[in-house]
């Protein structure tokens, strides 16, 4: 029960509410974030209003260029990772978008890998399309493609570890290494990681991207993304992008991924032991010739992974017989009773898909005899891995 003084004020009853002076719970204190809501964000006075904006965009001008809810969250990815700046944004790929704009002009050229992340493929030719921007795509299986594609108008390379559908890891210290002596920027999606099992910025990155829709936030309900940066001079030219292309993140939103933050390290040591035992247990099963996953020795480049990384995701692919066909892919994944068919990763439920990877990239996995089949991706959430385990067998058993 609350007892609370008679209002005594003389002002008329819209302007008293308007005008309240009960403002929301100073002198509570509780583990959860508040959502702090707000568009009009008051200034002390005229000086305060005036005053430049910070350039790391630290400072409450406007609910678009942040509040406490927001940068609390940034405050605490920048700490997970090691950083010193870090901004959220509406998804992961939205902060890939950013680091992009952020580095390159007209005439520019960068660096993506092969295997990256899709929609980074489809960015590089829309920027080449629309703002004369090059590209080119590296091998990520082999750093020495990063020093012969490099130009002297290269100045972002980007990475990705492992890398998108197929896992490779790529020698991010031979390919920081080239990037440093050119004099050229780098930037890591470090999403498998969580920017738990990888450190980009005791490598020397200049910037990691984190998409938050994963394990963050953990509950499949949310899309976000942070760009993280130890890089001041970098940091500010995506936080100024950030401001010209009006991008804002709920605050509701970031209290959920506040809330994940909470249980990050457990769910994702949980998820990713579970999934290696299913990558283990499917290995043993003739129709899978390959299970793409860094853990295992066979994966490319396993030992840059062992070198670099002190954990893993619970995602990962199956590379079915070459004698397997699509339709047989397809009803395995359509079997399946446990793992549902979609997209992302890192939430407590199974998913599975059917992935194309094109050719080029299937040789690099295929035997001896130049052959592989079609390849699916499992994404291991909070169940049994026993349940999931035999869930899997069942639909394989059944498909061929
Ligand atoms: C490796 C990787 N990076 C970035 C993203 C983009 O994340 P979002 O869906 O938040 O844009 C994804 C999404 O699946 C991803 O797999």
């Amino acid at each position: 029960m609350s007892t609370f003084k008679r209002n005594t004020s003389k002002h008329g009853l819209s302007t008293e509410i308007v005008h309240s002076k009960s403002l929301g719970g100073q002198d509570f204190a509780a583990l959860p974030v508040p959502v702090y809501r707000g568009s009009s964000t008051f200034f002390e006075n005229t000086a305060a209003q005036r005053a430049p904006v910070d350039p790391l965009g630290l400072d409450y001008s406007y609910g678009l260029h942040g509040n406490p809810t927001q940068y609390t969250l940034a405050k605490r990815l920048a700490e997970i990772e090691g950083a010193t700046h870090a901004l959220v944004c509406p998804s992961g790929l939205t902060g890939i978008v950013l680091v992009a704009q952020a580095c390159l002009r007209t005439g520019d050229h960068w660096l993506i890998p092969e295997n990256v992340y899709g929609p980074v493929q489809a960015l590089a030719r829309s920027l080449h399309l629309d703002f004369g921007i090059e590209f080119s795509e590296y091998d990520p299986c082999n750093a020495e493609t990063v020093l012969s594609a490099i130009r002297s108008n290269t100045k972002l390379i980007w990475t990705e570890a492992p890398g998108s559908l197929t896992f490779e890891v790529p020698d991010l210290k031979s390919i920081l290494a080239t990037a440093k002596a050119h004099g050229i920027r780098t930037g890591i999606d470090n999403t498998w990681s969580a920017g738990i099992a990888y450190k980009p910025f005791e490598h020397g990155f200049d910037f990691s991207v984190q998409a938050l829709t994963k394990y963050q936030c953990g509950h499949a309900d949310v899309l976000m993304g942070a760009v993280l940066s130890n890089n001041t001079a970098a940091f500010s030219d995506v936080e100024r992008k950030n401001r010209i292309l009006g991008l804002c993140v709920s605050p509701s939103d970031c209290s959920l991924v506040l809330r994940g933050l909470l249980t990050l390290p457990l769910r994702y040591t949980q998820q990713a032991e579970s999934g290696l035992l299913v990558a283990k247990a499917l290995k043993q099963h003739a129709a899978i010739e390959q299970v793409l996953h860094p853990e295992f020795s066979e994966c490319p480049g396993h030992a840059f992974y062992k070198r670099d990384f002190n954990g893993f995701a619970s995602i990962f692919s199956v590379v079915l017989n070459a004698e397997m066909t699509d339709a047989q892919a397809c009803k395995i994944v359509d079997s399946l009773k446990l793992f549902k068919i979609a997209y992302s990763w890192g939430g407590p439920e199974s998913l599975a898909l059917v992935v194309n990877v094109p050719d080029s990239r299937k040789r690099r996995l295929a035997g001896s005899d130049g052959k592989c089949g079609p390849i699916l991706r499992l994404a291991i959430g909070l169940e049994e891995p026993a349940d999931l385990i035999s869930d899997l067998m069942q639909a394989i058993d059944g498909a061929i």
